[in-house]
């Protein structure tokens, strides 16, 4: 049994009357501890097969398994459950919310986790040191730089400890350096930690660092 298994995996969206096939029968197996690069064309489908995975939207058809559990089958609470202990979701879009602060915001995720407050707030300000932001602990989004923003929902899509990190264009608005810092970041968790990271990129320097590329052409995947 593989960590995470897709079986003729399909969207269909509607959009007054025409229908656009985002996923199409999508197959594929993904191992614990796996650094997956998916590239494709704006519009071919990564951010729908990603969040298919990642249990926020349900397929059209076909099934997802989560070893070995089909978690379009569970009851809304239990696919809640599933998405925050076993995912962390690096949006592709700034995801944070602008009332809270820095480390308020790294909090969110725990609030419903068993780990002790005490326990949350020092992971909170360690990983925000880890990805070098440590000064602007309290600062609110509005006060920080789009890359600034991102390396905080980064920072916060690990506070739960998850299993598999999904990364939709994570580096998207970073100079360079900045990007080969989180890069390297996000590198050693998968591999100490053995977390699964599958990642969304433009950037066919970033694939290359993978272990196993997919291309996804309208809607279809290819491995490489
Ligand atoms: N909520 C939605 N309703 C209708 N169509 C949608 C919706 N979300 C995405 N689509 C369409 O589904 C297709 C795939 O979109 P998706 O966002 O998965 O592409 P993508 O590969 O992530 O693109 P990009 O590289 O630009 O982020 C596109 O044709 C898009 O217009
Ligand atoms: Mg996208």
């Amino acid at each position: 049994m593989s960590q995470i298994e897709l079986y003729s995996v399909s969207k269909i969206y509607t959009l007054e009357d025409i229908e656009i096939r985002a996923v199409e029968e999508v197959s594929l197996k993904i191992e614990k501890g796996e650094f997956i690069s998916i590239v494709g064309h704006s519009g071919s489908g990564k951010t729908t097969l990603l969040s298919i995975i990642g249990g926020i939207l349900h397929p059209t058809s076909g099934t997802v398994l989560f070893e070995g559990t089909d978690i379009y089958s569970l009851n809304e609470d239990s696919l809640s459950e599933y998405r925050a202990e076993k995912i962390g979701y690096i949006f592709q879009f700034a995801s944070l919310l602008p009332v809270l602060t820095a480390k308020e915001n790294l909090l969110l995720p725990t609030i419903f986790s068993k780990d002790k407050r005490a326990n949350s707030e020092k992971k909170a300000e360690e990983y925000l040191d880890m990805v070098g932001l440590k000064e602007k602990i309290n600062a609110y989004p509005s006060q920080l730089s789009g890359g600034q923003q991102r390396r905080i929902a980064i920072a916060r899509a690990l506070m739960n400890d998850p299993e598999v990190i999904l990364a939709d264009e994570p580096t998207g608005d970073l100079d360079e350096e900045t990007e080969a810092e989180v890069m390297d970041f996000l590198k050693r968790i998968n591999r100490e930690r053995g977390i699964t990271f599958i990642l969304v990129t433009h950037s066919s320097e970033l694939a290359k660092d993978a272990t196993r590329r997919i291309r996804m052409t309208q809607g279809k995947i290819i491995e490489m």
